[in-house]
């Protein structure tokens, strides 16, 4: 369907209609046209785009079935208050704004969730302390509160006045006051409008529509292709070892997992495998690792997988060298070759080596560092590259192209991955990558987990060192409800035990993160298949922060709590699956304050009740981190196994419910390790919470389906709620 935009000062010239629908490439437009390319997603082109954008570099494929079942809805804002121009090599959008409306997104911030009033510009790079559009993932999407998001799909550094512009033909344009006189007279007067300078001659951008701002996020996710399946084993423990292990030194370190009773199920090498590193040689180095096929084999006997840390930039020892120089950009890095991944052929020389030296022996993924900033070191944007892809473009996609070539590598071997990158962007929700980064504060980490929600990526708080046991047992208790559970112990050789005075905490949130397996694996399976974050901010979940700003600006907070939502930037407490709400404790914390969404929420260790829709104090004691389950909760959980179960191993669950609601759950289900969930070989099976004729609640699994993956053996129920 196409929406046309009211002309209301502009006599409707017809043959400028009929040019505006054949023709839209080529139309530099004031409103500009609307196609429905999916139920609830419309795009426009406004002036001739770049032929290399984001959804290009990340080869996305929407999940148009899992679309269509979100069903239709209305064009979800006016599209006469939207205009879009292009000249002088730049594109100019608008989008209307109204008073009541929030608006997130923007990219992986760190310190803030609402960006209605920032000025940003959109570039990939290392996160630097401020919240200004310079970060791991500046995803070109904003979602507004009222129930719509916006995507532009260009590979620039995109500016964002995200409601600061005033113009003086805006309906809204507030009135001129007196500064010497008047006291409302203010330096960032209203504005009504997003506002984007895209500097290229064109661009794509998307529309979303909702009704909430979760239908949103998932129409954008699943236009992405749905967000990633991690193997089951990605969800388990891993620990990163010091630089420079040796593999006898690494296969001690696993000992001393299984020999303390520490969950693990990959190990992270970092800079030390391979033969040379910044720039790297792509390939084991003979003295810490004299024979790499029996390292790998050795240490999946003892059921632990291998991660490899690698930057992408080509040394002059590498095999890979001369074959690829001629595919490489005008500047180095650490005197490393650039390689354009543009270049199918530049792909192939890469994961080829890839494949060669590591994932043929059993490597099971990869973590991709380097590939955000800084600009000190990166290459700069006067470099060219062979394709003519610019520098920047290249700048801003190539954590997504790194992440493609080597998800691609590990579909061809039918073995799924789940690595780290340091670089995403719009298009990346399917990749099996979590961002992390080196900026290490633990308050920050947690907005970031938020924020990642907003932009179709995952995000580990991941936990290095730290001062005190204190601190350790929080920074764990988070990474543990996070999307991969990870110590990053790269330059210090920190263990999980090492703060003997909290050292049963750290095993037990360990243990609890694999007692969740069932769960948070079906949590990942709803982002694949539904979109669903599984790691989201408050303001994604319905019933927090509904009502508008104006009419809550002067709520009383213990009447209304979802004043707070709206007025304060809730940026310490979200959503883990669709029942649980984690409100992480920090360094020096013993007690803080949770906003409950409406209805009633339960403790998730004891069962009572918390609270109902209201703002409540809680202190915690090291030995938990305070988390809630939605009223009618049901957790799927396994035993405290050590290691993920493998492909067909069967294992036990616990159902625990919460709440005196009726109450269900779909778990899923299939081989764990394998892509064939693609070809439709998994099993969804229900978990129901209903009351019989008495009114007393029991609960049912249903059967699986003749044929389908089954792995759960006996099936037990805790009803935690008495
Ligand atoms: C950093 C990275 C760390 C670690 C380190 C190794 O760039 O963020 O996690 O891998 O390199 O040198």
């Amino acid at each position: 369907m196409c929406i046309l935009p009211k002309y209301s000062t502009n006599i409707i010239n017809f043959s400028f209609i009929i040019a505006l629908l054949f023709s839209p490439f080529r139309v530099s437009s004031q409103n500009p046209v609307w196609t429905e390319v999916a139920p609830g997603v419309w795009k426009t082109t406004v002036g001739i785009p770049d032929k290399f954008d984001l959804l290009k570099a990340s080869g996305a494929n929407p999940n148009t079935e899992a679309l269509a079942k979100l069903g239709t809805t209305a064009f979800p804002l006016p599209a006469s208050g939207i205009v879009a121009e292009s000249t002088d090599s730049k594109t100019f959008l608008r989008f209307p704004l109204v008073k009541a409306e929030q608006l997130y997104g923007f990219g992986l911030n760190f310190k803030t969730v609402q960006q209605r009033g920032k000025i940003l510009q959109l570039h990939v790079d290392h996160y630097g302390g401020t919240d200004n559009g310079r970060d791991h993932a500046p995803v070109p999407f904003y979602i507004s509160n009222l129930g719509y998001g916006v995507f532009v799909n260009s590979a620039r550094y995109i500016t964002v006045y995200a409601g600061t512009s005033v113009r003086k033909d805006s309906p809204e344009a507030p009135q001129p006051l007196d500064r010497n006189t008047n006291k409302n007279w203010s330096a960032s007067p209203y504005s009504d409008a997003v506002e984007m300078v895209v500097p290229a001659s064109g661009a794509e951008v998307y529309l979303f529509a909702g009704p909430t701002p979760l239908d949103v996020v998932r129409r954008f996710n699943l236009f992405n292709g749905g967000g990633c399946l991690p193997p089951r084993w990605g969800l388990g423990f891993t620990q990163r070892v010091k630089s420079l292990y040796t593999a006898d030194q690494v296969i001690e370190e696993a000992k001393a997992f299984a020999a303390k009773g520490y969950p693990l199920d990959f190990i992270g090498l970092e800079p030390g495998w391979q033969s040379k590193s910044y720039p790297c040689t792509f390939e084991w180095d003979k003295g810490r690792f004299p024979d790499p096929p029996a390292f790998v084999k050795t240490m999946k006997e003892m059921g632990i997988r291998l991660n490899l840390w690698t930057n992408p930039y080509v040394s002059p020892d590498s095999p890979i060298y001369e074959k690829i120089k001629p595919l490489t950009g005008s500047h180095t890095v650490w005197g490393g070759l650039v390689a354009d991944l543009t270049l199918p052929e530049a792909r192939e020389i890469i994961t080829g080596q890839l494949q060669k030296d590591q994932v043929s022996i059993g490597v099971s993924g990869y973590k991709i560092d380097e590939c955000d900033g800084y600009d000190r070191w990166l290459w700069p944007d006067v470099a060219k590259f062979p394709s003519s892809t610019s520098a920047e473009q290249l700048r801003q996609t190539y954590g997504l192209m790194l992440q493609k070539m080597t998800t691609d590598l590990y579909r061809k071997q039918n073995s799924r991955t789940y690595g780290l990158v340091r670089a995403s962007n719009g298009g990346g929700s399917s990749f099996p990558y979590v961002i992390y980064n080196d900026y290490y504060s633990h308050e920050d980490f947690i907005t970031a987990l938020i924020n990642s929600s907003f932009a179709g990526v995952l995000w580990t708080p991941e936990v290095r060192g730290s001062k005190t046991g204190e601190e350790w047992v929080r920074r764990m208790q988070t990474v543990c409800f996070s999307p991969m559970a990870m110590i990053n112990a790269w330059s210090d050789g920190t263990k999980p035990w090492s703060f003997p005075e909290v050292e049963k905490e750290v095993k037990a949130i360990a243990l609890l993160r694999m007692q969740l397996m069932p769960y948070f694996y079906s949590e990942f399976a709803k982002y694949h298949f539904e979109g669903t974050p599984p790691f989201r901010a408050m303001n994604l979940e319905p019933g927090f922060g509904e009502s508008t700003v104006s009419e809550l600006k002067n709520a009383n907070l213990s009447e209304n709590p979802y004043a707070e939502a709206v007025t304060r930037e809730i940026k310490d407490q979200y959503m883990a699956g669709e029942y649980l709400l984690i409100a992480p404790l920090f360094k020096g914390q013993t007690e803080r304050k949770v906003v409950l969404p409406r209805g009633k929420w339960y403790d998730f260790y004891t069962g009572k009740l918390a609270g109902e829709g209201e703002v409540i104090q809680v202190s915690a004691g090291l030995d938990h981190i305070p988390v809630f389950v939605k009223d009618g909760g049901i957790i799927p959980m396994m035993p405290p196994l050590l290691h993920a179960p493998a492909a067909g191993e069967k294992f036990d669950l616990v159902i625990r419910w919460y709440g005196k609601k009726q109450g269900n759950y779909d778990l899923y289900d299939d081989d764990g390790e394998t892509f064939d969930y693609e070809k439709g070989v998994y099993s969804w099976r229900k978990i129901a919470v209903s009351s019989d004729k008495k009114g007393k609640l029991a609960g049912s699994i249903s059967r699986v389906e003749s044929g389908k993956p089954d792995n759960i053996g006996k099936v037990t129920w805790k009803m935690m709620t008495e």
